[in-house]
């Protein structure tokens, strides 16, 4: 028999459905609640609302543990590449090589911008932010493509797929040449996805450039880590525009501007600024760890602490493995590593950072292997953007394929004012 739990309201009592999933994870099934007693669950920041069932990616906090359906990450950061692992994210499984094959050479058919997309860059302020730049961009490609954002038909869904996962790089790239005055760099096909954008971003027409294998390899890492991570913030902007049946360009442009704050995506930006901060105050660690300790000081430390990891991120730990194989490699020294490195040791030690479970999270290395690798600070939230990408679309397209779903549309529990009278300006 399915479990239930009973909850006695008003002289009614009412059964709630169990629903356990296939970790054996249980989630109490609301869905009829108001109906059959008039009530709705409160849940500022849904701490404990599950918003959908999903079969994308397994993530258990208390653990340490992430999956992409179903493999581990560790797996797949030692073993697949960024497309495959979008395949995988995207589809289901991972791609037989001839699936794979043609995966890639469509993706790569469609890495060219429309010539007059770069005309919208000339609009831009040279010192706007790349990820108000991404976002506005992807958003102007349902301009570009209007014959194919059915959301509902799958022929339109797959070619806006392959244009997306193609031309963000592209897009970022473009905006970065923006910022420096220096002329936009075509992709090149030959390249596969990671080294294409490497030569979009820092070659320049004048010289010749060739990519590092070794900063290639670190970029697929990268984003492999950051492809998924289930109900995000910006995953489930994603889907909740996308539960409208807005295109698939629409959602994921309100995907990359949640990404953007600093509690989400925008802290990889904020841990190096932190960390060159304390550097230029004489590397004090310990003032800062205290700072962060304090309740009456509103400073957080950056990359660490998380909502669902109550444990080390398990892409933390990888990531700072990859600093340090990553910056040996390219003999880059850089104090921000030790200063990093001095913090982790001290708050895992410290009561205040153990009693609240606060570890490093995803967002506490990457930032310094992005700056090893050349990337300005303000770049590295549209790199979480890049890798992201086939998380948002796999779960759109769940979200698109599943007959149960509804337009998202919360409720609240009012608490202005019960009805009053409209007084006239004069009388006020
Ligand atoms: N430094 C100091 N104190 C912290 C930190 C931190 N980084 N994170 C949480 N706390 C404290 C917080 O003050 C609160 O204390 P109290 O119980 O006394 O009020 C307690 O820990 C719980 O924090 P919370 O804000 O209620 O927890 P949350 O689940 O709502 O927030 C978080 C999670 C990630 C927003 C938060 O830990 C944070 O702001 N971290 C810094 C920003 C960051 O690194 N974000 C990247 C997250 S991982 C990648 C991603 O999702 O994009």
């Amino acid at each position: 028999m399915n479990a239930r739990v009973t909850m006695d309201t008003d002289g009614k009592r009412v059964d709630l459905p169990v629903i356990t999933g296939t970790e054996g994870e249980r989630g109490l099934d609301v869905s009829r609640l108001r109906e059959q007693t008039g009530m709705i669950t409160l849940d500022p920041g849904y701490v404990n609302t599950g918003s959908c069932t999903s079969s994308i990616t397994f993530l258990d906090g208390d653990r340490g543990i992430l999956r992409y359906r179903g493999i581990p990450i560790e797996e797949l950061a030692n073993r697949s590449n960024f497309l495959e692992t979008a395949f995988l994210l995207i589809y289901g499984q991972l791609p037989k090589e001839d699936e794979f094959r043609s995966f890639v050479e469509v993706i790569t058919r469609h890495t060219m911008l429309h010539e007059d997309v770069k005309r919208f860059y000339d609009g831009f302020p040279k010192d706007a932010h790349p990820m108000a730049i991404l976002s506005a961009v992807i958003g102007a490609l349902s301009t570009f493509y209007q014959d194919s954002q059915d959301p509902t038909n799958p022929e339109h869904v797959e070619i806006s797929i392959h244009r997306l996962i193609a031309k963000v790089p592209t897009i970022a790239a473009y905006s970065y040449k923006k910022s420096l005055g220096q002329p936009f760099v075509y992709p090149d096909n030959a390249l596969e996805y990671c080294s294409n954008f490497l030569r979009m971003m820092f070659s320049i027409p004048a010289e010749p450039y060739s990519v590092n294998p070794t900063i290639a390899k670190a970029l697929h890492l990268l984003f492999i880590l950051h492809a998924d991570h289930e109900q995000n913030c910006s995953t489930s902007t994603v889907r909740l525009v996308g539960s409208s049946h807005a295109n698939l360009f629409a959602s994921v442009a309100a995907g990359v501007y949640a990404l953007w704050g600093p509690q989400h995506g925008g802290a990889n930006q904020k841990v190096i600024e932190m960390l060159e901060r304390i550097r230029a105050d004489d590397g004090n660690v310990r003032k800062y760890v205290e700072m962060a300790r304090d309740k009456n000081n509103p400073f957080r430390l950056f990359g660490f602490g998380h909502r669902v990891y109550k444990n080390y991120d398990p892409r933390a730990l990888i990531l700072k493995k990859a600093c340090d194989e990553v910056l040996g490699t390219l003999g880059t020294q850089d104090p921000l590593v030790d200063i990093a490195k001095q913090i982790e040791e001290i708050a895992l030690q410290d009561d205040f950072f153990l009693s609240k479970k606060l570890y490093p999270n995803v967002d506490f290395y990457s930032g310094i292997i992005y700056k090893a690798i050349g990337f300005p600070v303000n770049m590295f939230t549209v790199l979480f953007a890049m890798g992201r990408l086939p998380g948002w679309i796999a779960h759109w397209r769940e979200m698109m394929a599943d007959p149960k779903v509804k337009i998202g549309r919360p409720r609240q529990i009012y608490t202005g004012p019960t009805q009053r009278e409209y007084v006239a300006i004069e009388a006020r």
